[in-house]
């Protein structure tokens, strides 16, 4: 045994003189001082031996082990300083760290706030899980109202002291017209962007989750032309300085005159194409002068100030600027597709 150590000693050392690379050291080491290595398994056996063997051979094994893990630290030490084969090449290209970028959604939500904030509108937050009274009476849609059936709502499985389900998820921004009148009173100039949920069959052009981006502005002697004017800049923002835009009425509960907004087509610029359907206009934006009931559900006078309020629908704002052609993907985690933004 004392002839295999001394031999298995000699031929690491041996291999020691050769090793040129730190990496080549590390190999030796796992392969003669591992957990596992050829010397460790020896020193094991010592166990193995009589009384007497044991102490002059578990004594020579011992010092053996703390020569060649001394011999080790040493060439290792002497590796590291060894500039010709150990150098770093400062001309050969940088890691590159892969970093993540804004959702598509953010992107254009955030476009959107810096033009707003610059026209001195605050940008505020609202809940997502919202009462039935903000999401729909104080919008002038009272309960068994036939306006509560134009969206599918998501109702939470909570009782009032009535027995009526009386919470439920957002199905639109509109709800922070009121809480904003309610905590900031007249005047006031607000965008609130945020998530939404209806119980929507899914398709190219429904989700049951998106996002919608709410204006609303009240002040003294406020207008339909403030109303236009504050669109058209967006418009024109969005989708280039030629933009136009137009005004259609539509009922809205909460607006009186209500109106769709209609940008013309950017792709065809107003000739008719596939995207706007031949019409030249794509319908984008609903809005109007805030409904008296409104302003008072809000504890403003509609006598002293009147309002105009706005909804966009974020994604299909974006569907419509990026040319995308399925409102799933922006929930989808497709990094195929999130990687192009
Ligand atoms: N809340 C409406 C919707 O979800 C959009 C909307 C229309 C918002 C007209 C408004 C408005 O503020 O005046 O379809």
């Amino acid at each position: 045994m004392e002839s295999k150590l001394q031999q298995l000693k000699q031929e690491i050392l041996n291999q020691l003189a050769e090793v040129k690379r730190l990496e080549t050291l590390r190999d030796l080491e796992i392969k003669y001082l591992g957990r596992k290595g050829e010397l460790t398994k020896i020193l094991r056996s010592v166990a193995d031996l009589s009384a007497e063997e044991k102490k002059t051979l578990g004594k020579l094994a011992n010092e053996i082990k703390i020569e060649l893990i001394n011999k080790f630290e040493e060439v290792k030490i002497s590796l590291g300083k060894n500039t010709e084969t150990d150098y770093i090449d400062a001309t050969l290209p940088g890691v590159e760290i892969k970093q993540g970028h804004l959702h598509p959604l953010t992107i254009l939500q955030n476009e959107i706030e810096d033009l707003f904030s610059s026209l001195g509108f605050m940008v505020l937050d609202g809940p997502e899980l919202e009462s039935d009274y903000y999401n729909f009476t104080a919008l002038n849609i009272p309960p068994y109202h036939p306006a509560r059936d134009m969206q599918d709502t998501f109702y939470i499985d909570h009782k009032n002291a009535k027995g009526e389900y009386d919470m439920l998820m957002r199905t639109q921004t509109s709800p922070m017209q009121i809480r904003a009148m309610q905590k900031y009173g007249a005047p006031i100039k607000c965008i609130v962007p945020g998530r939404c949920f209806r119980n929507e069959a899914t398709d190219v052009r429904h989700e049951h989750t998106f996002y919608q981006l709410e204006g609303l502005m009240i002040d003294k002697d406020i207008n339909f032309s403030n109303l236009k004017a504050i669109l058209e800049v967006l418009g024109k923002k969005l989708f280039g300085p030629d933009t136009e835009f137009r005004m259609r009425p539509k009922f809205y509960p909460f607006v009186e005159p209500g109106s769709n907004g209609e940008y013309s087509c950017f792709l065809c610029g107003g000739k008719g194409c596939r995207l706007c359907k031949n019409t030249g206009w794509l319908e984008i934006v609903g809005c109007g002068m805030v409904h008296p009931n409104v302003l008072r559900a809000g504890g403003i006078d509609p006598k002293k100030y009147q309002g105009f309020a706005f909804g966009y629908g974020l994604d299909r704002l974006a569907m419509l600027k990026y040319g995308i052609n399925d409102i799933r993907l922006f929930h989808s985690v497709d990094l195929k597709f999130l990687k192009q933004f």
